[in-house]
């Protein structure tokens, strides 16, 4: 079976005992307790992982088109699909041949994230899954505009066009207007994940897509947990500048650990996909944020703006705002109609800083 979500580590507790006195039987599991003397041994069957049914696509419905991502260890490449009679575009996800078993699970841990999650405008769905040859193949909805973070950094127009910016008396080919809604839907996709109590752990720029109507969809589950509080256990690479102060000090993750990666998400929005903490190590960060300091306002941004992201920054997990509320704020500020994130070409104006190197953790 090429889906096999990752079981529970199994409770025996087996200490001093001469490996003949234990015969594990397959489906049990053994708990022996020993306490002044007197030794408990009880069997009951395990718990058995529930199977999980994911939508099926045929290998022949499948026809690949071009590689749009590539990762360490895994592809994510465009093609046309059939799916219930209909042709439609899908981004297919794959591993790489020398993928580490880590990856295999953590890919598997994806399609079973997406199959629990369910179908909301503002993430990327599953469309289906496929297993060929032994290898495992997700289709998950194809985003035309790509991720958010290339997006932003597209739009900084006095780069690429200064005659146009200058024109238009605009910094960006992206209205004040558009920013907020790549905000608020992003709010919207993350309400509805934590309402589904699933934890993403990686919430960037770099993992929301921008789908039809430049609608911006989070993706990228690969990390993500359906659990109330996920303590990391192994080494891996962190995306530190995303990361709430509990994370880098205990890796402890809860929705208020995505809220505060919401508040960096919302930074990168307004600053053009600049890079947070631009010129500070990740030594710096694991020493300053405990003291107090934080990043500061854009001139770009306004006030209300600012103190959302001061609220998902707050040291203390519970003080920092819900998902729920985030999204509901930054959906009167796009009814407000005002200019939050102001694109016009003040003096002096200047782009946040941009270090690919910084970003990787
Ligand atoms: N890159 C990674 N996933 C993608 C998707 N679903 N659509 C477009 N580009 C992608």
């Amino acid at each position: 079976m090429i889906f096999a979500p990752p079981s529970a580590p199994s409770p025996c507790l087996l200490h001093g005992l001469p490996a003949h006195l234990f015969h594990p039987v397959k489906g049990e599991e053994t708990i022996l307790q020993f306490s002044s003397g007197t030794l408990t041994l009880t069997r009951r069957p395990k718990p058995q992982p529930e199977p999980l049914n994911y939508p099926v696509l045929e290998w022949e419905d499948i026809t690949f088109e071009d590689l749009i991502g590539e990762g360490n260890f895994g592809q994510v490449i465009r093609a046309m699909i059939k799916k219930d009679g209909l042709k439609m575009n899908a981004a297919i996800k794959m591993l790489k041949e020398y993928a580490s078993e880590n990856d295999h699970r953590d890919f598997a841990g994806e399609l079973e994230v997406l199959c629990k999650l369910g179908h909301h405008p503002n993430i990327i769905n599953l469309l289906g899954a496929c297993e060929n040859r032994g290898y495992l193949y997700i289709a998950i909805e194809y985003a035309p505009y790509g991720n958010l973070l290339d997006f932003l950094r597209k739009s900084r127009v006095l780069e690429t066009d200064p005659a146009f910016a200058r024109e238009h008396g605009t910094a960006s080919t992206l209205s004040s207007r558009q920013l907020l809604r790549f905000a608020s839907d992003a709010a919207n996709g993350m309400q509805y994940l934590s309402e589904k109590q699933f934890i993403h752990r990686d919430l960037a720029a770099r993992n929301v897509l921008v789908g039809e109507n430049l609608a911006s969809k989070i993706a990228d589950f690969g990390l993500s947990r359906g659990e109330e509080v996920y303590v990391k256990k192994t080494m891996g690479r962190l995306p530190v500048r995303w990361m709430a102060i509990e994370s880098l000090n205990y890796s402890v993750y809860t929705t208020k650990s995505d809220v505060w990666s919401f508040g960096v998400l919302l930074w990168e929005i307004v600053s053009l996909g600049g890079t947070p903490y631009c010129g500070m190590t990740c030594a710096e960060l694991y020493e300053k944020l405990p003291q107090g300091y934080r990043m500061e306002q854009p001139r770009n941004c306004d006030d209300e703006v600012y103190e959302l992201m001061r609220q998902c920054w707050r040291d203390r997990p519970h003080e920092r705002p819900p998902f729920a509320q985030i999204a509901l704020q930054l959906g009167r500020m796009l009814e407000a109609r005002k200019a939050y994130v102001n694109m016009s070409l003040f003096e002096n104006f200047t782009y946040a800083g941009i270090d690919a190197t910084a970003e990787e953790a």
